[in-house]
Order: structure tokens, then C-alpha cells, then sequence
């Protein structure tokens, strides 16, 4: 469904993306993983197309999202559902408004439609009642469930999960994991993950794609990844410490 090809960015003089391929099979959970500041955010918002590659191509059902622009960038957008890192929640809105705004931004329906959508999406992630409260209102576990909520009510074909459960107490962790779990049964969307969880996310994904040095160092079924002899990945699924060059 999503084909990435030799995707190049650089921003200035740092080459963050260095001809990065990868392949996400439909209704598919692809996880990426890799170092922090390794450019996991920077290749979403490719994806997304929040960004504009150096070179390169993102082919989603065959049509290049680097290159569309207005409506027809609006028409690929309209099937994503994305739930950014840090949750990213109007704080001006309530939940039930978060909620509410994808439904009324992108499909347009109507009042009664929303509310009606809205309460039944809040209480697929377990948040039934709690609408009216304002995000700061509410802990930070809950608004990762409305920002998931929030990314699901339009039942989209294509989902991006920016670190979903980053900062939550393991227990939580699991929980929204096996909330995407069940919401990606009953949806079957596409979902492209980036996740800190080691070793949370090989019971999740399909696939696992490390991210090393701007290219995908190794992708393949968890199994697969957690057996890899690979040093790269070895070391950072274990959480090696870095050693000094030569020691
Ligand atoms: N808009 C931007 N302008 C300049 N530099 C940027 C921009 N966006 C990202 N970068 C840089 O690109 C690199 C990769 O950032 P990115 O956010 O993709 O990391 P990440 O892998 O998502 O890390 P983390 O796991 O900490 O979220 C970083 O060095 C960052 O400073
Ligand atoms: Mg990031």
C-alpha cells in the first residue's frame, strides 16, 4: 500500500534521510524503531506530506504524495488518520470536541451525526462519559486515547501512530497497545508505527523496520528482528550502551 523509495532530506547540512526503501503491506502494523533524533518523525511526516523529500518517492496506492499539492494532497490525507508524538490536542477544545473536529474538518457531517460518532469513539478507548472535560483535565494517559480516538473516528484506511504510548507506566502501555490491537482487527486499517517500546512492540507489529544512519538497516517479522544477527540491531534492542570507537 505504501511504498517508500530512496527517500533523501537533509535539513541544512545534516543528512537526516539517506535513500531510505520501505515496503508497508496493506492492513499491515509496521513498526519503525531506531535512535532517538534518527529521523523516525522526520520519515512520517514524509509519509504524510507534512514534508518534502531532498529526492525520492512515497507512492501510497501508486500515486507520489511528495508531489501532490492541494485538493489532491487533501484526497490522500483524507484516508490517513494520524496521532502525532505528544498527542498534539487542541487544549482550547474538549476531548469530545478533539474528537468531533475530523468529522467535521475533513468528512463534513452533521451535528447529530458527529455527536453520535464521537461518544461511540470515546468509548471504544474506554473515555465513555468524559467528553466534556478539556484536555488538561484529564491524565496523560486518557489524552492518548483521545488523540487515538481522535485519529480513528473517520475510520481511515491509513493510520500513523508517532510514539503512542511514550511516557505512560507499562501497565498503560499495554493497555493502548492492545487497544490498537483490537481497534486494527475491527478496522483493519494500515498502520505505520513509531515506537520506543522494545520489547512491547514485537508482539504488535507485523513488521519491524530499524532505522539506522538514514536508511531502513533491517526490516522483517519480529521473530525475525529480535533474532537478527545484525550488530546494529542487536545492540539496540538490548540496549547496549555505545562503546567508544576501538574499545
Ligand atoms: N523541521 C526541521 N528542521 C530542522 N531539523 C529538523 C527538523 N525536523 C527534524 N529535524 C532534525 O532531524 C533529526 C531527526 O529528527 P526526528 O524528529 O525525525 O527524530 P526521531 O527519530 O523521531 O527521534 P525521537 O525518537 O526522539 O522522536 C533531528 O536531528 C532533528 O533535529
Ligand atoms: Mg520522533
Amino acid at each position: 500500500m505504501i511504498k517508500v523509495e530512496r527517500l533523501v532530506k537533509a535539513f541544512g547540512r545534516q543528512q537526516v534521510l539517506r535513500g531510505l526503501d520501505l515496503d508497508v503491506a496493506t492492513g499491515s502494523i509496521t513498526v519503525v524503531i531506531g535512535r532517538s533524533g534518527g529521523g523516525k518523525s522526520v520519515l512520517l511526516r514524509h509519509l504524510i506530506g507534512l514534508l518534502r523529500p531532498d529526492a525520492g518517492r512515497v507512492l501510497v496506492d501508486g500515486a507520489d504524495v511528495t508531489r501532490l499539492h492541494g485538493r489532491a494532497l487533501d484526497e490522500v490525507r483524507r484516508r490517513y488518520g494520524v496521532v502525532f508524538q505528544g498527542g498534539a490536542l487542541f487544549d482550547s477544545m474538549t476531548c469530545a470536541g478533539n474528537v468531533a473536529f475530523p468529522l467535521r474538518e475533513k468528512l463534513r457531517l452533521r451535528a447529530a451525526e458527529v455527536a453520535t460518532r464521537v461518544e461511540a469513539a470515546l468509548t471504544q478507548v474506554g473515555l465513555e462519559g468524559m467528553g466534556s472535560k478539556y484536555p488538561a483535565e484529564v491524565s496523560g494517559g486518557m489524552r492518548k486515547r483521545v488523540a487515538i480516538a481522535r485519529a480513528l473516528v473517520t475510520e481511515p484506511e491509513i493510520v500513523f501512530f508517532d510514539e503512542p504510548t511514550t511516557g505512560l507506566d507499562p501497565i498503560l502501555v499495554n493497555t493502548i497497545h492492545h487497544l490498537i490491537l483490537e481497534l486494527h482487527r475491527k478496522l483493519r486499517f494500515t498502520a505505520v508505527m513509531v515506537s520506543h517500546e522494545i520489547p512491547e512492540i514485537f508482539e504488535i507489529a507485523d513488521t519491524v523496520a530499524m532505522l539506522h544512519e538514514g536508511r531502513i538497516a533491517e526490516v522483517g517479522p519480529p521473530a525475525v528482528i529480535q533474532a537478527s544477527p545484525n550488530p546494529v540491531v542487536r545492540q539496540f534492542i538490548r540496549g547496549e550502551p555505545e562503546r567508544a570507537e576501538g574499545a
